[in-house]
């Protein structure tokens, strides 16, 4: 098949969580369309929610880069699961200064503080990962949102045997859930050929075929993250043979045989 240049194309799908990395996709549209107008509404926190690799992170970096300019608006990409660094963190974004390392934020002076705020300032807070939050600290994040001073946007991932956001803190609180899933056939098509058409792989884009993206989606169910994995192990093994068998992979079309071969790789179906 097509242009020989595998290497770059197993990169295109090394997972990154980076607005450049970023495409549209209707659904992905959509949910940022809502994600982005809850801002204006009276909420005090929103919640993106899905299984891992639906693209939330993607979603929550996305919203940091489009309001920066405009919004007080502050992104804690990793969890920063110590309370106390936690605090500090906000009281540092609220007020711009640098607290001393040996001093500590008091939670109920942090509250005290967005209290006095009221009306003047809304600030917001993009948490992602959520799910390693203890629960003291969620807790302490929701008496903060009260203040209705800070707005919190954070991500969960949902899990296979528990409904988290069926848990008793989320019930009580004003909230939006925005749920993300897998692409459906349709979106993954787009996911695949957007992402390679980017990087200027024209080819390679037309030689991947609906069956093919069936295929794919039997796999991966159309998981963000799985897709990847199973795009840049499809391209390895392409690689694999340009380098040392070229006379296989001669074909002008995405071979069934590669596609078989990833998916045995890991684990999709039995050799
Ligand atoms: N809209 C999108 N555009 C481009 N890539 C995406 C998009 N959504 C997801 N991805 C890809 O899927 C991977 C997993 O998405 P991520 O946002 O990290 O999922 P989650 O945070 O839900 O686990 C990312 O590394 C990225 O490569
Ligand atoms: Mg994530």
């Amino acid at each position: 098949m097509m242009s020989s240049n595998y290497d770059e194309l197993k990169n295109i799908f090394v997972d990154v969580v980076d607005k450049s990395a970023y495409v549209e996709l209707e659904s992905a549209t959509y949910n940022y369309d809502v994600l982005e107008s809850s801002l204006d509404k009276p909420l005090k926190m929103v919640l993106l929610y899905g299984k891992p690799g639906t693209g939330k992170s993607m979603l929550l970096n996305k919203l940091y880069h489009n309001l920066k300019e405009n919004r007080e608006i502050h992104y804690f990409e990793a969890p920063i699961l110590s309370e106390k660094e936690f605090l500090k963190s906000i009281y540092e974004g609220m007020s711009g200064q640098v607290i001393p390392e040996r001093m500590r934020v008091n939670f109920d002076g942090l509250l005290k503080y967005c209290q006095k705020l009221k009306n003047q300032r809304e600030i917001i807070f993009l948490l992602d990962e959520c799910q390693l939050y203890s629960e003291p600290l969620m807790e302490k994040i929701r008496l903060l949102s009260d203040t209705r001073v800070v707005k919190f946007v954070i991500t969960l991932h949902k899990t296979e045997n528990e409904e988290v956001i069926a848990k008793e803190h989320f019930k009580t609180r004003i909230w939006e859930v925005i749920e993300l899933c897998n692409a459906n056939e349709y979106d993954l098509e787009v996911y695949i050929q957007k992402k390679v058409i980017k990087k200027g792989f024209v080819d390679v884009s037309n030689s991947i075929k609906k069956r093919d993206i069936k295929f794919i989606h039997t796999h991966t169910n159309g998981n963000f993250r799985e897709t990847n994995k199973y795009l840049y192990t499809i391209f390895d093994i392409y690689d694999y043979y340009e380098k040392n068998e070229p006379k296989k992979i001669s074909s002008n079309k995405f071979s069934r045989k590669i596609l078989e071969m990833a998916a045995i790789r890991l684990g999709y179906i039995n050799a």
